[in-house]
């Protein structure tokens, strides 16, 4: 007969949450400068540092898949929890290494977590929290008890070299979270989200029909980012019944710093507020939230409890705010290795 494990917790429907027990990142190491962009492509250090904040990104080598960078980051992230396994892996990714099957699944197995149920979820630069708002009600409603919600991204494989409106944007990466069966008032509790759509954007950020690389009309996604991020921010905020200047921290989705800094200034945060890592790793889009998480909680930037409102906006048009206790987890870093 097998040990019995430790009794549920009884938690009543109502004051069961999902909670985040553990945060794993990973980057490819290869950084790429605004310099090193600067020598192929008609553009600068200042020009880019001035308009998006981004110093450098990390590009990943030829052979990396996004599966690899998931897996390392979805390894890490169990690691910080102190876990070997958990019962559902949710991979947000705009960039899946195949249109089908999805590249969960092959991550789940790995993590050694072949029969957990795996799905990828894909709502472009939001996808990290349309994953996290998913694995949260799986979890409040009962279905299962842990989620590993994991956001990775190869954007380089699908950003034109030689278009510099998006190439001194975009990086690859991936940033994780461990989801657990808890409860409300816990630090670490995800509390309410917000999300959204507009479809009347889609060719504003997107992979046209045939096409291989990405094309973004930047200006014009821009100016709907600043109003939309606000008000999903507010909504969110205002469900967990924080005032906006009550949040301790925003994370916003790290697509331009001078966006994050219009949200945060309509929300009324001063800047010590406003988590940014735009600089280290550029535009990572679905790892974006988690990977600019990882870089404050290891900073030592969030204390246990903090209210975090994190914000996304990109390609669908698509949109989202989670809100949420910051549970005091530590970041850990996994290098990218080879699937064999
Ligand atoms: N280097 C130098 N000049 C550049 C350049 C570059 N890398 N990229 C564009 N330019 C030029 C343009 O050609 C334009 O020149 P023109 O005035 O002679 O026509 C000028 O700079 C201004 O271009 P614009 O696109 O209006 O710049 P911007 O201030 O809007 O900055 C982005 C461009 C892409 C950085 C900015 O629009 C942005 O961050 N958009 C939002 C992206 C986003 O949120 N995406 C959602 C998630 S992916």
């Amino acid at each position: 007969m097998p040990t019995p494990g430790p009794p549920a917790p009884r938690t009543s429907a109502s004051a069961r949450a999902a909670v985040l027990s553990g945060l794993g990142t990973s980057l490819p190491p290869r950084v790429v400068t605004n310099d090193e962009l600067a020598q192929r492509l008609d553009t600068s250090h200042d020009w880019i540092i001035e308009r998006t904040g981004i110093a450098r990104r990390r590009v990943a080598a030829p052979g990396t898949t996004t599966a690899a960078l998931a897996t390392a980051a979805g390894r890490a992230a169990l690691a910080s929890a102190g876990r070997s396994s958990c019962e559902t892996v949710i991979v947000a990714t705009t960039t899946p290494d195949r249109s089908c099957p999805a590249t969960a699944p092959s991550v789940a197995t790995a993590l050694g977590l072949t029969g957990a149920a795996a799905f990828d979820v894909s709502a472009v630069c939001s996808g990290f929290v349309y994953a996290l708002s998913v694995a949260s009600s799986m979890i409040v409603a009962g279905l299962c008890g842990s989620v590993l919600v994991i956001g990775a991204e190869l954007y380089s494989a699908i950003v034109d070299p030689d278009d510099r409106s998006t190439a001194i944007i975009f990086g690859d990466g991936a940033g994780a979270v461990l989801l657990e069966r808890g409860e409300r008032s816990a630090p670490g509790a995800v509390l309410h989200h917000d999300l959204g759509s507009d479809g009347e954007g889609r060719d504003l950020i997107t992979v046209p029909p045939g096409e291989r690389f990405l094309r973004m009309r930047g200006r014009e996604v821009y100016v709907r980012a600043v109003p939309t991020m606000t008000a999903s921010a507010r909504r969110v905020a205002e469900a967990a019944g924080w005032r906006p200047g009550e949040i301790d921290g925003f994370v916003g989705h790290q697509a331009n710093l001078r966006i994050l800094q219009s949200v945060a200034k309509r929300l009324e945060l001063p800047d010590e507020r406003v988590i940014a890592n735009i600089a280290e790793v550029g535009n990572t889009a679905a790892a974006s939230i988690p990977l600019a998480l990882a870089s404050a909680a290891g900073q030592g930037r969030l204390a246990r409890g903090d209210r975090l409102v994190l914000t996304a906006f990109g390609g669908g048009l698509t949109w989202g705010s989670t809100a949420l206790l910051w549970s005091g987890a530590r970041p850990v870093h996994q290098e990218v290795e080879p699937l064999s």
